[in-house]
C-alpha cells in the first residue's frame, strides 16, 4: 500500500473518478503514515530522519559530489565532439572497438560483462553480453579486469584505473587532477609527472586505451610493440584523413592549433575527456532525502543507510570507512580479495594473479590492493569487483563480511560460460597473507563480522537510492549516445546493436 504512487500523472480530468482517487490516496497516505510511524517493520522503530541526516553529515556526506566543481555540459562543443569520437571505431587500430564498446551509457557506462571483450570478435558491432570472441581462448576473455563505469568520472580527484596507475600528484579536492603538481600516467614512472598528460585526469587517461592491445590496438599487431606515442599519432592520422572529422574538430575548436593542425593528440584527449566529464548522474533519491525530502527513500533504505554509516562497533557495517564522502570512495587502495577469475595480469607463481597497486608502488602492503570503487548508480554498473566476479549487489556485499570464507565458497556458476574460474585455494592463501601484512603495518583492514540476510537486503535497498533515474531511461541518456538518425562521419560510428528491452534486461541483436 505504501508503494501507492501519489503522482501517476496518467489520469484525465474525470471529476468523480478524481474524487475517488483523492479519497483513496488519503486512505493510502494515512495508512502509510501509520505504518511508517510504527516503523514499517514490526521489530524496528521508525527512522529518525534528522538523526540520519546528521549521521551522514558527520561522515562528510551532505549533497551531490558535483557541487563546487567545474564540469562541462553535454551540449557544449567539446563534449559533443567527444561523444562522436567515443562512439567511433576509427579510434581503434583494428577498427573493431570504440570506447563505447566497453563504456556504453545504456549499459551503466560499462559493458554489462564481468570481463570485457575488445578486439578479435565475431561481430564488432555487437556489444554487451552478446559480444563473442573469434577464438575461444582456453583461459577465457583476454582482458583481465572489469570495465568500470565512465559515469561521474569527473568527480575523481586522485586515482584512476583499478590500480591508480594514472593519478593526480597533488590530489587537490574538487579539481579532477587539474592542480599545479600535475598528473602521473603509465607513460612515466611512479609518482613522476607526465608533462603531456593534459589538463585533468580524464584528458590524461583517454589516449591510453588506444595503445592497449586487448582493448583497441589489436593482438595481431603485438609483434610490432608500437610505442604509445606512435599509436596516438597513427590514430590522429586516421582521423585527419577524413574531411568529415576535420570539419567536426573545426566546429569544436574554432581554428587550428599553434602547429597549424586541426586534429592533434592533445585535442583528441581533451574532447574525449570532456565528453566523459559531462556524464554527471548524481540526482538521486538519497541526495533528495539529505536535502529534506523525508519520503524520497523507503524505511528499508533508511535502515540500510544507518548500517552503511555506523561503525561495526555500534551495530553498523562500517561501509563509510572506504566508500567515503559524497562520491562513495576514498580513492585509496584496499585488499578485498575479490575472486581471481579470468587470466589475471601474469603476476605471482601461478601467473594468473593480479597484484594491483603493488604493480605500481612496489610496496609490499599494496600487493592485491585495488582502488575503492565509487557507488553512485551501482545498481546498473554490475558485474561487481575488479574481476566482475559477482553479478549481484548482495553477492559483493556478502564478500566484504568474511573475505577468506567468500573466496573459498565462491560460486562461479553466476558467470557466463566463457569466463575461466581457476581454483581459488592458492589465491585464498595469498590474500590471507596480504591482509596479515597490512594488519601488521597498522593499516585499516575491514574486520570480519556478520549481517542477517535482512540487513544485507537493507544495504542493497540503500545502494539503490544512489541511482539517478536518468541512467535507467534510454530517452534521458540520448544526449550522450549516437543515435540511428545521426549522420556518420566515417561509417565507423555505428554501434547500435544494443537494445534495451526494459530497465533490467538487455537484448543484443544477432
Ligand atoms: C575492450 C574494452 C574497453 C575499451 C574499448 C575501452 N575501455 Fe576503458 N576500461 C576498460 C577496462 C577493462 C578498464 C579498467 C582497466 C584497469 O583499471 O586496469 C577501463 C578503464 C577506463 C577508465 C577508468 C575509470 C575509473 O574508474 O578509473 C576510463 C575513464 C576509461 N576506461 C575510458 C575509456 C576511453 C576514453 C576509451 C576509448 C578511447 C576506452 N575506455 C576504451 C575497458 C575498455
Ligand atoms: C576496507 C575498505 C572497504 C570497506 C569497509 C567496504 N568496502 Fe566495498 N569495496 C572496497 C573495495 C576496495 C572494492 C573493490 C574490490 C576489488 O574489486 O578488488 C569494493 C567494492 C564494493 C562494491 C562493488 C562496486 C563495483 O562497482 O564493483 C560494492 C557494491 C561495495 N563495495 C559495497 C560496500 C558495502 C555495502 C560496504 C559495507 C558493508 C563496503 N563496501 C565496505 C572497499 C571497501
Amino acid at each position: 500500500m505504501c508503494k501507492y504512487s501519489l503522482n501517476t500523472g496518467r489520469y484525465r480530468p474525470n471529476l468523480p473518478l478524481l474524487a475517488c482517487i483523492v479519497l483513496l490516496q488519503i486512505v493510502a497516505f494515512s495508512s502509510c503514515r501509520r505504518l511508517e510511524l510504527s516503523g514499517g517493520h514490526s521489530s524496528s522503530p521508525a527512522t529518525d530522519n534528522a538523526a540520519l541526516r546528521q549521521l551522514a553529515k558527520k561522515r562528510g556526506v551532505s549533497g551531490p559530489p558535483d557541487q563546487g566543481r567545474s564540469l562541462p555540459h553535454i551540449s557544449d562543443p567539446l563534449p559533443q565532439l567527444g561523444r562522436l569520437l567515443f562512439s567511433s571505431r576509427t579510434l581503434s587500430n583494428t577498427g573493431t572497438t570504440a570506447c563505447v564498446t566497453c563504456h556504453h551509457p545504456q549499459l551503466g557506462g560499462g559493458d554489462g560483462l564481468s570481463l570485457p571483450r575488445g578486439v578479435d570478435v565475431v561481430n564488432p558491432d555487437v556489444l554487451g553480453p552478446g559480444r563473442k570472441l573469434k577464438y575461444e581462448h582456453q583461459e577465457g576473455p583476454i582482458i583481465p579486469r572489469n570495465a568500470p563505469t565512465t559515469f561521474n568520472v569527473g568527480m575523481f580527484d586522485s586515482a584512476m584505473f583499478w590500480d591508480g596507475r594514472l593519478e593526480s600528484l597533488g590530489k587537490e579536492p574538487l579539481l579532477n587532477g587539474a592542480g599545479p603538481s600535475g598528473i602521473r600516467t603509465p607513460d612515466t614512472r611512479f609518482e613522476t609527472l607526465d608533462p603531456e598528460a593534459g589538463p585533468n585526469l580524464l584528458a590524461a587517461l583517454s589516449v591510453f586505451p588506444l595503445s592497449s592491445e586487448e582493448e583497441m590496438f589489436g593482438l595481431s599487431s603485438r609483434t610490432e610493440k608500437a610505442r604509445n606515442e606512435t599509436v596516438r599519432e597513427m590514430t590522429v592520422a586516421r582521423l585527419r584523413s577524413e574531411d568529415e572529422w576535420i570539419k567536426r574538430f573545426e566546429t569544436a575548436f574554432g581554428s587550428a592549433d599553434e602547429d597549424k593542425q586541426m586534429i592533434s593528440v592533445s585535442r583528441l584527449r581533451l574532447a574525449l575527456g570532456e565528453f566523459q566529464r559531462s556524464q554527471v548522474f548524481t540526482s538521486n533519491p538519497w541526495f533528495r532525502f539529505l536535502a529534506g525530502a523525508d519520503r524520497a527513500i523507503s524505511e528499508r533504505a533508511k535502515r540500510g543507510a544507518r548500517l552503511f554509516y555506523l561503525p561495526v562497533s555500534q551495530g553498523g557495517a562500517s561501509c563509510y570507512a572506504c566508500h567515503r564522502g559524497s562520491f562513495f570512495t576514498d580513492e585509496r587502495f584496499h585488499v578485498l580479495g575479490v575472486p581471481q577469475i579470468g587470466r589475471g595480469k601474469a603476476d605471482g607463481d601461478s601467473a594468473n594473479f593480479d597484484h594491483g597497486r603493488y604493480r605500481e608502488s612496489r610496496r609490499e602492503v599494496d600487493r592485491f590492493a585495488f582502488r575503492t570503487p565509487p557507488l553512485l548508480n551501482v545498481e546498473v554498473t554490475g558485474p561487481y569487483g575488479r574481476t566482475g566476479a559477482y553479478t549481484s549487489l548482495a553477492g559483493i556485499i556478502r564478500h566484504h563480511l568474511n573475505i577468506p570464507l567468500a573466496i573459498e565458497s565462491y560460486d562461479g556458476s553466476q558467470l557466463e560460460g566463457s569466463v575461466r574460474v581457476p581454483d581459488q585455494k592458492d589465491y585464498a592463501a595469498e590474500i590471507a597473507r596480504a591482509l596479515q601484512i597490512r594488519r601488521e603495518a597498522g593499516m585499516y583492514v575491514a574486520r570480519e563480522f556478520s549481517l542477517s540476510e535482512d540487513q544485507i537486503g537493507d544495504l542493497v535497498e540503500f545502494l539503490r537510492t544512489l541511482t539517478d533515474p536518468c541512467v535507467k531511461d534510454a530517452s534521458c541518456l540520448k544526449p550522450w549516445t549516437v543515435v540511428a538518425e545521426e549522420e556518420d562521419p566515417t561509417g565507423a560510428l555505428r554501434l547500435l546493436a544494443v537494445k534495451i528491452a526494459d530497465n533490467s534486461r538487455i537484448e543484443v541483436a544477432p
